[in-house]
């Protein structure tokens, strides 16, 4: 009887013990169910917002948004949502969010701000632009097309002939500035010609049409990189008419000159047998005779356009170089020392250096990333096109993402000195090195397209400059750099161009 009861015991407890078994693991499992259909994913933290205006009122009262996103971060981590107007935000820090963002999950996160202010710049349309339209078929097909042309490869005939152009215009720079102090009137014209005739085989001397094309796309490429509460706020557009009807008036401008100047009749002489001889008959080629796609005539002047337009990129960079420098003397001799080294001939006597010397050149080199690491100019943001996530925490479709190039840039943990100016840092047992945190030209599918012609142009120039010139501050100029951005006021620093005594055979 006792063993009886026992045994009933014994059976009722293990009964019991598998149903309990049985219902932890089942609600493990439907747990896991929940949490792979949500992917287990936490909200963001989000501050405390108003009605309208939703968080704007946090990004106020700062030079550049992100001196607020570093406040944000501070309090709230890496990962911050915040509603802009009537538009769902995220601010994302930190490299590892950041690379998740742009190269990991890139394809989630490839499409563009739907501002009103780009359709209104790109003739009613967003999609007309090269950097601001959404991805798509022919987005991709735009990029491959212009790969070939602004990723020149070492030892290629585009290579070659990008260096060619490069030295003639840089040596008619150096012939400029001798004497004068306002460099940005001289070394926008010699960029922008280095991109015609790059991209477009034109080149421009003493032609006012010309002067007034590159000084109205200056002020475009100063426009468009200003932040605009509009934006967020679109009833606030109206209060920008006169302004966006200005820029679009320069743009028509630019126009103009491109279908008068650059395009001439090769639109209608192109034949489907020509080969291609620049970018702008692969456009060219592709509206008259490509198949498939839908690229209409507009959209092709915009692409050229956008990509000519990068001259503004680089000149309003060289000159944030050039305003650094003169507050580095060493920095400035020590890229001498480098240029004198690679380019002497024996005999006192030096050759005129050329980009082919940039892989021997590492001090050069580092000079200009260091001063893209201290700018730390905006990642153009970027819109998620599906429901998707970063470190865990969930983003809904259509979120603008703000990614934090400040911090990237600038982060105690992943620079020594980060405020301090040593192109040093770059330089890993002699060589150049980028180290792998460092994206400030973005990356993935949406990736910079000119980051070679940065590095190629921007060195040429700049080691150029150096190799004639020392460069000493004008008095009373204040040499502070503005960061967040690359542009600059057509009216900016001027700088005492000092001649070295070198003999250089030319
Ligand atoms: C120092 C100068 C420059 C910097 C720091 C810079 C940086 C960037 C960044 C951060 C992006 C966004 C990348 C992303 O979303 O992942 C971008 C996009 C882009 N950049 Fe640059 N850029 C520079 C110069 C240029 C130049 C000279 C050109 C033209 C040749 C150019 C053409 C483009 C284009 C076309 C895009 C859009 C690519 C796309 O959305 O598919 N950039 N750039």
């Amino acid at each position: 009887m006792f063993e009886y009861l026992l045994l009933t015991q014994l059976t009722l407890i293990f009964f019991t013990l598998v149903t309990i078994f049985a219902f932890v693991v089942r609600r493990t499992n439907k747990i896991i169910d929940n949490e792979e259909i949500s992917g287990g994913l936490r909200d963001p933290p989000q501050p405390m917002k108003l009605p309208l205006i939703g968080h704007l009122h946090l990004l106020a009262g700062y030079k550049i948004p992100y001196q607020a996103f570093g406040v944000l971060r501070k309090k709230y981590g890496d990962i911050v949502a915040l509603k802009l107007g009537n538009v769902q935000s995220l601010v994302v820090s930190g490299h590892q969010n950041i690379r998740e963002i742009l190269v990991t999950k890139g394809y989630r996160f490839d499409s563009r701000p739907n501002f009103e202010r780009y359709r209104m710049l790109f003739n009613g349309n967003k999609e007309n632009s090269l950097a601001f339209c959404d991805w798509s078929d022919r987005h991709k097909f735009k990029r491959d097309m212009l790969k070939i042309h602004s990723f020149p490869r070492a030892f290629t005939n585009k290579f070659e002939s990008l260096e060619t152009i490069i030295s003639n215009e840089a040596k008619n720079l150096v012939s400029q500035i001798e004497g004068t102090t306002r460099i940005k009137p001289f070394l926008v014209e010699t960029v922008c010609n280095v991109f015609t005739d790059h991209f477009c085989s034109k080149t421009f001397r003493k032609n006012e049409a010309f002067t007034h094309m590159v000084e109205s796309f200056d002020e475009i490429f100063y426009e468009i990189n200003q932040g605009y509460a509009a934006d967020f706020l679109p009833f606030l557009l109206p209060f920008h008419t006169n302004h966006l009807e200005k820029i679009n008036n320069l743009a028509r401008e630019v126009r103009k000159f491109v279908l008068e100047y650059i395009i001439e009749d090769r639109y209608e002489t192109l034949t489907a047998e020509d080969e291609p001889q620049d970018y702008v008959e692969c456009l060219i080629k592709q509206v008259r005779y490509g198949q498939d796609l839908d690229f209409s005539w507009n959209t092709a002047l915009f692409a050229l356009e956008d990509v000519v337009g990068g001259h503004c990129a680089i000149t309003n960079f060289l000159i944030k170089v050039l305003a650094y420098l003169v507050k580095e003397p060493l920095v400035q001799k020590k890229i001498q020392e480098e240029i004198d080294a690679v380019t002497y001939l024996g005999d006192n006597k030096w050759r005129t250096v050329a980009i082919s010397d940039r892989n021997k050149m590492p001090f050069t080199e580092g000079t200009i990333f260091e001063a893209i690491r201290m700018i730390a100019s905006a990642i153009v943001p970027r819109v998620s096109n599906q429901d998707s996530s970063v470190n865990g925490y969930r983003i809904k479709k259509d979120t603008l993402i703000f990614l934090d190039n400040y911090d990237l840039s600038m982060s105690e943990e992943l620079w020594d000195e980060p405020h301090k100016f040593k192109p040093e840092r770059f330089i890993v047992n002699g060589h150049f090195v980028k180290p792998n945190h460092f994206l400030p030209f973005g990356g993935g599918r949406r990736g910079c397209m000119g980051y070679k012609m940065v590095q190629l142009v921007g060195f040429g120039m700049l080691a150029n400059i150096m190799q004639y010139f020392t460069v000493l501050p004008v008095s009373f100029e204040d040499y502070t750099v503005p960061v967040g951005s690359l542009a600059l006021p057509f009216d900016t620093y001027s700088f005492n161009f000092i001649k070295r005594q070198i003999d250089t055979v030319i």
